[in-house]
């Protein structure tokens, strides 16, 4: 299914990103791999099977010196999916929150999704083949405590990919939008607070979540099927989309007297 692809994944330099480039290189994928950190995205492409990976490092916060850089190796090398997953989170409340957070976290985890997908989709719908996927969240369609920007940045992706899924229907270019429940990564450690700072350490949700492996397995075999959707996690953080659907004032309360971190 994946041999010969070419497959751009953002936020390969770690969690689900790398998790994804291992097993997509494994069933003989050609990776184009971004993130900031290019040391990292070079040892993966260095461990990985198979020849060609290509290291693109790309700051998805500043979209006008990434956009040329990517457009510089794609039209060189077109791909053939697309996986938006690089992605930064929050644990801040509104209150105290830095517009400029919002701002940040509304680059990395919609804005990017949009330009990177507009880069790519003149290519997959000339072929009539391909996909776009985007590793949105559970709190792209839970909205719960101290996410209030990442949550807005996830909700606005999914109703990208949403759109994108009706207008390109029946012309071959598969989208699948992807909604992780907590997953063992470095994405609360990096976290924004109120004034942009990393957070600098996880939390219990993040460190009793799937593995990245577990995670990456699971969309691989989504994007194999051609699905839509996928939910993926163990636990209340994938229950709760599924329970808001046919009770959503219990979830409501629910996330209203949790308390997150
Ligand atoms: N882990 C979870 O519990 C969980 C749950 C739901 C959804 N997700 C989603 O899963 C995706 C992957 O996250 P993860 O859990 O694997 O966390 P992670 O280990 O922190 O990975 C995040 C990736 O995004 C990249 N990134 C962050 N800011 C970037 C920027 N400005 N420009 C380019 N790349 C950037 C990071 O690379 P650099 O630092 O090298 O740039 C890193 O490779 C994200 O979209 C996240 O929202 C995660």
């Amino acid at each position: 299914m994946f041999k010969g692809k070419r497959i751009w994944i953002t936020g390969a330099s770690s969690g689900i990103g790398q998790a994804l480039a291992e097993q997509l290189a494994a069933q003989g994928a050609l990776l184009v791999l971004s993130a900031r950190r290019r040391a990292q995205l070079q040892q993966l492409a260095e461990s990985l099977p198979g020849q060609g990976h290509q290291v693109l490092p790309l700051d998805l916060a500043d979209l006008d010196d990434a956009l040329p850089k990517a457009r510089a190796v794609l039209a060189d090398h077109p791909v053939d999916i697309l996986i938006n997953n690089a992605g930064i989170s929050q644990r801040s409340r509104v209150q105290d929150t830095d517009l400029a957070v919002y701002r940040r976290l509304m680059e990395v985890d919609y804005f990017a999704v949009v330009a990177l997908t507009q880069l790519v989709l003149p290519t997959l719908l000339a072929k009539g083949q391909g996909q776009v996927v985007t590793v949105a969240s559970v709190a792209g369609k839970v909205g719960s405590k101290l996410r209030s920007g990442y949550s807005g940045a996830k909700f606005a992706a999914v109703g990208f990919m949403d759109c994108l899924r009706a207008e390109v229907a029946g012309q071959g270019v598969g989208c699948l939008t992807v909604f992780p429940g907590y997953v063992q990564t470095d994405i609360a450690k990096a976290a924004l607070t109120a004034t942009g700072q990393a957070q600098d350490h996880s939390d219990p949700g993040v460190d009793g979540g799937i593995s990245p492996g577990q995670c990456a397995q699971a969309i691989v075999q989504a994007m194999a099927k051609g699905k839509d959707e996928l939910i993926v996690g163990r636990g209340i953080s994938v229950l709760a989309p599924r329970l808001q659907r046919f009770f959503p004032g219990l979830v409501r309360k629910m996330v209203a007297r949790s308390q997150y971190t």
